[in-house]
């Protein structure tokens, strides 16, 4: 049996993206698509969609996430920008409900990699810093790749500080974002899809680990993975590590 899908912000790059990638697979219905000013509830309703995939913006996501729970349909959200507060109501929703799903900040299994490498590199190297390079269409700064990699070695090193160096920064921000456990410098050029680089510094050594999305087709391989995966779930899961 099929499992049917309805992809919402179906007109965007992921969007669109994720249609053809379901479209495309023999296990999976696309049964509807949204976008800005559909009704998503009816839509779901209407369509008996048992997950639906999420690539909208960081404004409507928490709005869309609630609308997919409350109607019963399994959420894999691959829209950015959730705060840690909005991500664990929603753990709690889905919990209560007994309802799997995934909000993943990357679905590209080589950033998958790229995160846990660099969690694992921090607990031996405590000086480490974020920087990621996107298009110039990406709504929000930093990503929620690069985020949650902070949030990732914060959690293998919790006792560890974020190391002091005494740097007067002439302009506000020209060492990166301070509201994170590492700094994190954001880059938005045409040209790009989406990309980051950690960089850990040791006496005499650096090391870098690198991950390059150069096409869209990267985030696909976790996006179907996930909505087959969601449906034997019964809980929301943050990071398509949880499902692999
Ligand atoms: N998790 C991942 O692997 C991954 C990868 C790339 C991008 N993203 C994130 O996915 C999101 C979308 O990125 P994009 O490049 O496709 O953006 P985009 O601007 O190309 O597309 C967004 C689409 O959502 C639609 N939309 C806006 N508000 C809506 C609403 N309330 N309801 C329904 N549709 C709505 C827009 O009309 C548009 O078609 C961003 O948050 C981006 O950071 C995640």
């Amino acid at each position: 049996m099929t499992i049917p899908v309805l992809v919402n912000g179906s007109l965007g790059r992921m969007g669109s993206q994720s249609v053809q990638a379901v479209q495309a697979d023999p296990e999976l219905d696309l049964v509807a698509q949204t976008d800005i000013g559909d009704d998503l509830s009816a839509a779901i309703t209407g369509s008996g969609a048992r997950v639906v995939v999420d690539f909208t913006l960081p404004e409507s996501a928490m709005e869309n996430a609630r609308t997919i729970i409350a109607a019963g349909a399994h959420p894999v959200i691959g829209t950015t920008g959730f705060t840690p507060e909005e991500i664990s109501r929603l753990q709690q929703e889905c919990e209560s409900r007994k309802l799997g799903g995934l909000i993943a900040p990357n679905f590209a299994i080589g950033a998958v990699l790229m995160m846990r490498f660099a969690a694992e590199a921090a607990r031996h190297m405590q000086h480490v810093e974020i920087i990621e390079l996107h298009h110039d269409g990406k709504a929000e700064a930093p990503s929620g790749t690069a985020i949650k990699t902070a949030e990732m070695i914060q959690h293998e090193r919790p006792q560890a500080p974020r190391p002091l160096v005494e740097c007067r920064e002439l302009q506000p921000g020209a060492r990166g974002t301070s509201a994170y456990p590492v700094p994190i410098h954001s880059v938005r050029l045409p040209g790009h899809v989406a990309h980051q680089e950690v960089i850990l510094g040791g006496v005499g050594e650096t090391l870098r680990i690198r991950h390059d999305s150069i096409s869209r087709e990267s985030f696909m391989y976790g996006v179907i993975l996930a909505v087959k995966r969601v449906v034997t779930e019964e809980r929301l899961h943050y990071g398509l590590e949880h499902l692999l």
